[in-house]
């Protein structure tokens, strides 16, 4: 599999000219906005919900405003992806950290790798990756060493690149009615599978997911089986 520094030595040249860096208030509205772009031009609604609260959502992820950051990347000063990360102190009745935070003081430990988009111009050049290992580090930096990022059941593009930068499916069921996995990246602790003896299942097939995963299995990788369906490999 590869790791997340890697990536960025062999890729971060086909990027060469934007510039990546923390969102303040002033580019809110350049966020709702590309929010907005990327929003309606999905082709399955179900790939990301939209936020009850968008404003309060935006400004919970904005360093100035609320605990959490927005990292964006530019092409001169056009904001074309964004990455958010977020900082859960307790129970937050909205965040998805607490689907996995089995014990209060998990909260102070975790991060929520919140939301990423790429403008459909920019995509295919790896942007998500790039935000992925940049929200990484700074969890790191926070001493926040339980990185946690949630992907619809059908969202292969996502899940494939969050898996690429070693985050593993830990939990699956329903959010607000929703299927969804959530991928779990543990910085103090790798965990140890043995990958000798893994089960295939279909991405679709979350009952025998939500099965493996509550019985000690992981989700550690992601096979494209067509363009619509992914295979799911998983190991204990
Ligand atoms: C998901 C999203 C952020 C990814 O953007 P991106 O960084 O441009 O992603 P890329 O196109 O560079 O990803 C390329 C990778 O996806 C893989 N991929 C493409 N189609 C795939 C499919 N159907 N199944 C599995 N993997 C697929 C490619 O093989 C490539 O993998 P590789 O790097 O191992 O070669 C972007 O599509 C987006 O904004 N989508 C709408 C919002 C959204 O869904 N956000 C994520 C919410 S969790």
């Amino acid at each position: 599999m590869q790791s997340g520094p890697n990536f960025l030595q062999q890729d971060y040249t086909k990027n060469e000219g934007l510039k990546v860096r923390s969102l303040t208030t002033a580019d809110v509205p350049s966020l709702s906005r590309l929010r907005s772009d990327v929003l309606d031009g999905l082709a399955d609604a179900e790939l990301y919900s939209r936020e009850t609260d968008e404003v309060g959502f935006l400004h919970a992820h904005i360093g100035e405003t609320g605990p959490g950051e927005t990292l964006g990347v530019f092409d001169g000063h056009e904001l074309i992806a964004y990455g958010m990360i977020g900082f859960p102190d307790k129970a937050d009745p909205v965040g998805f950290a607490r689907y996995i935070c089995t014990d209060p003081s998990d909260f102070a430990r975790t991060a929520e790798l919140a939301s990423c988009m790429v403008s459909a111009r920019y995509r295919g050049r790896h942007l998500q990756r790039l935000l992925l290992a940049k929200r990484i580090e700074l969890a790191q930096s926070r001493g926040r060493h339980l990185c946690v990022a949630m992907a619809s059941l059908r969202n292969h593009v996502s899940r494939h690149n969050l898996m690429r930068e070693g985050l593993q499916i830990g939990w699956v069921g329903e959010i607000c009615g929703l299927k969804r996995h959530l991928l779990i990246l543990d910085l103090s602790q790798p965990r140890a599978l043995n990958l000798g003896i893994t089960q295939w299942v279909d991405a679709a097939d979350w009952k025998r997911q939500q099965y493996l995963v509550q019985n000690g299995w992981w989700g550690v990788d992601t096979v494209q089986s067509s363009q619509e369906g992914n295979t799911l490999v998983f190991a204990r």
